[in-house]
């Protein structure tokens, strides 16, 4: 097929290195929806649309490059500051998302959990998102975190009350705390850090996303926009992280 051998010349270049580890938790923010549509005179909600496809196209990449976590971040306990049209139009793709591909997902052995605050949302959003993780709760092939209604910020806080009401309760004592403990306090509790976190769009920033999880992530940022970013610039990706010397404080490749 065209397509493969583009993409094998793609890997070949660019892409992952055999040999070398790929990433076991990549984490995406994926922006620039916007953008590509006012690019084209569409409305914002048609780049949404077509993120949603890419999100489609990240997920089979991350099942055939074999990492075992992604996390996606679709919408962010600030962007409620949209408009309510351009949020409800988020909510119904959300729904559709679910609705359309979660049959597929547990084909696929997809496992889906959802990070982020679930007070405040629509009830029929909090039943789908419920739906999705009871349904697929046995996967172990890919476990996809959809961080919907996430903040960072607003993770720790949540993680930093129930740990001070099990201190209240007499259950822990201040001294336990640990770096364990407040790992184990998150929504991503069991799930390993994000080796690498791809941000599209050019923008260089991390908009409250993943706030404790990724002290000693790598970061790529890639100019393609979300709708764009297609199974190559997953591979590039791959193969920028891979060429990285992740030192955590020590010497890396350095030693010796
Ligand atoms: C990312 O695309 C999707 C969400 C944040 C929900 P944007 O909607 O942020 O697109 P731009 O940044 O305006 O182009
Ligand atoms: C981050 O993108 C949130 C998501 C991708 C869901 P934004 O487009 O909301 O971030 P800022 O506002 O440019 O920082
Ligand atoms: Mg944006």
């Amino acid at each position: 097929m065209a397509g493969d051998s583009k993409t094998a010349t793609l890997l070949g270049t660019a892409g992952p290195v055999p040999g070398r580890p790929v990433p076991a938790h990549v984490a995406i923010i994926m922006d620039g929806n916007g953008r590509w549509a006012s690019r084209r005179g569409l409305p914002r909600v048609e780049g949404h649309r077509r993120g949603v496809e890419a999100v489609r196209g990240a997920v089979r990449s991350a099942i055939h490059f074999g990492i075992p976590f992604l996390t996606v971040y679709s919408f962010s306990s600030e962007n409620w500051r949209r408009p309510a049209a351009e949020v409800a139009d988020l909510m119904g793709l959300l729904k559709l998302f679910v609705r359309r591909d979660l049959a597929e997902l547990h084909g696929n052995g997809v496992r889906v959990r959802i990070i982020g605050d679930r007070v405040g949302l629509p009830p029929d959003i909090e039943e789908v998102l419920r739906e999705a993780e009871e349904r697929t709760a046995r996967n172990a092939r890919l476990s996809l975190q959809v961080a919907f209604n996430y903040g960072g910020r607003q993770e720790i806080v949540r993680a930093v009350r129930s740990l001070a009401a099990a201190v209240a309760e007499g259950r822990l004592a201040p001294g336990e705390i640990d770096l364990a403990t407040i790992a184990d306090a998150l929504d991503t509790s069991g799930i390993p850090d994000p080796d690498l976190v791809i941000r599209t769009s050019g923008e260089q920033r991390v908009s409250n996303f993943l706030t404790w999880q990724t002290a000693y992530s790598e970061f790529v940022f890639t100019p393609e926009l979300w709708p764009d970013f297609d199974h190559a610039a997953f591979a590039a990706a791959i193969g920028e992280y891979q060429s990285r010397d992740r030192r955590f404080g020590g010497l890396g490749a350095q030693a010796g």
